[in-house]
């Protein structure tokens, strides 16, 4: 498997351009299923996941055509209604078919998801929401079976406002009979961006982005349409903690600060000179990071998918500092990665204090999952020397070319290709 080898302690200078959010790319390309014919979706991020989304369509019979960063979903013709444990396992996310496979066809089979390296990641809400709206659900050697000889609306109350149960139900829910309103919503802008591709595509929705949602059932009669995904305020956030490690002065084009305000707000108390502008953010730091106490939480909180590069810019702060992760339960276990670059971090619980040292040093560490392994990239850029980071294969499914955008900036980073005889 590849390597990234990251030299520290060259600041960052210039400018870098951010991609579309995965996490919106991804549900918007599951969304084409709704429609017959071809959907085009634009800013759409060159990264594994993407392409396992892309497999998934094309397993269920559409066709799908890559040019540059615009993907056209072509779903006529597309009668399939099963998703693999091949497919499954190599992306969680791509349970969410399950919504428009039970909007167009009445009937899905999706293999069961496992738990990951963050956390058992239940789906009880998704199949919940499903179960109000009339479908029901039989397992089968690791599938889940799902059927709806008619879809209604219902009123449905998520404990937790999950974003794939979210984001699940809606797109049953435009193809349904009657109204569904989901209480307790998630509000994440990428939520906001998937109902704004549903309505241009003739759902009618109102609330996205707010707790409540209500969506108005048209039975069907979607239009393929043309849409530009959200810029990705995770990769927009790493960039930003990168800056805030290595020091230097960056502006990162496209970023939208309104979808990032509680992270600008911690970093900007952690000692980061940060400058919403027209073209994106300008994020400067001139010193060691301050130490900053913070807690993740749904959107508008302080994101989970933000949470280890935070930790990483933490490491190395002035002081100590407390984080307290409310969304994943198993979301530290790249600390022991860290601290083997010298970090001081203790974890107990959800909770996390992390005593800032001057410098961090080199060492090999893994990628435990995509964004912790952002957060070693980015630790490393403060590092003495040359640390060496496996497992890249899931800073890929997240981060388009993350290497060569960072050496643009000066970073010394650079991938060593496995050699094809090394063991896997
Ligand atoms: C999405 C994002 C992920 C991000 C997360 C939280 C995608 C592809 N992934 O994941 O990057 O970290 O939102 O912002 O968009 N839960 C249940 N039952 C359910 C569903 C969720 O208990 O049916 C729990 C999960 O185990 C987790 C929490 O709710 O502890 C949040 O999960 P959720 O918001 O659903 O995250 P995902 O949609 O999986």
């Amino acid at each position: 498997m590849d390597r990234l080898l990251v030299t520290g302690g060259t600041p960052l200078e210039g400018s870098v351009r951010v991609g579309g959010a995965k996490n919106s790319a991804l549900k918007l390309m599951a969304a084409a299923l709704l429609a017959e014919g071809e959907t085009v979706i634009e800013n759409v991020p060159r990264i594994a996941d993407c392409l396992t989304m892309g497999d998934v369509l094309a397993h269920l019979g559409a066709r799908v055509r890559w040019e540059g960063s615009t993907v056209t979903v072509d779903t006529s013709g597309a009668a399939g209604v099963e998703t693999p444990y091949e497919l499954v396992r190599r992306m969680r996310a791509s349970i969410v078919v399950l919504g428009p496979l039970l909007a167009r066809h009445g009937r899905a089979r999706v293999a069961m998801p496992g738990g990951c390296n963050i956390g058992s990641r239940q789906i009880d809400l998704h199949l919940k929401g499903f179960e109000r709206m009339g479908a029901e659900f039989t397992y089968d050697h690791g599938y889940l079976e799902a059927t709806a000889s008619s879809l209604h609306g219902a009123v449905i109350w998520l404990d937790f406002p999950s974003v794939g149960a979210t984001e699940n139900v809606l797109m049953a829910a435009v193809a349904a009979s009657g109204t569904t309103v989901i209480e307790n919503a998630a509000r994440e802008p990428e939520i906001q961006d998937l109902a704004g591709m549903l309505v241009e595509m003739g759902a009618k929705i109102e609330g996205a982005g707010t707790t409540t949602v209500e969506i108005e059932g048209t039975g069907g009669g979607f239009e393929p349409v043309r849409h530009r995904v959200v810029p990705d305020r995770i990769e927009s956030g790493t960039f930003a903690m990168a800056v805030c490690v290595a020091g230097g002065n960056v502006m990162i084009e496209g970023a939208r600060s309104d979808h990032l305000e509680m992270v600008l707000d911690k970093l900007s108390d952690a000692g980061a000179d940060i400058q919403p502008g027209d073209r994106g953010l300008s994020v400067k730091m001139a010193d060691r990071p301050v130490s900053v106490d913070f807690v993740t939480l749904p959107y508008p909180g302080f994101p989970t998918d933000l949470q280890p590069q935070m930790m990483a810019v933490l490491s190395t702060a002035r002081g100590t500092s407390i984080a307290t992760e409310n969304v994943f339960e198993s979301r530290f276990m790249f600390v022991d990665e860290l601290n083997r670059m010298g970090a001081d971090i203790r974890t107990e619980g959800h909770h996390a204090v992390i005593r800032g040292v001057e410098r961090l040093s080199a060492a090999p560490v893994r990628a435990l999952d995509i964004r912790a392994g952002a957060a070693m990239v980015i630790a490393a850029l403060a590092a003495d020397g040359t640390t060496e980071i496996s497992d890249v294969h899931f800073i890929d499914r997240g981060y388009e070319d993350l290497e060569g955008r960072l050496s643009a900036l000066g970073a010394e980073v650079r991938r060593e290709a496995a050699s094809p005889d090394a063991p896997a």
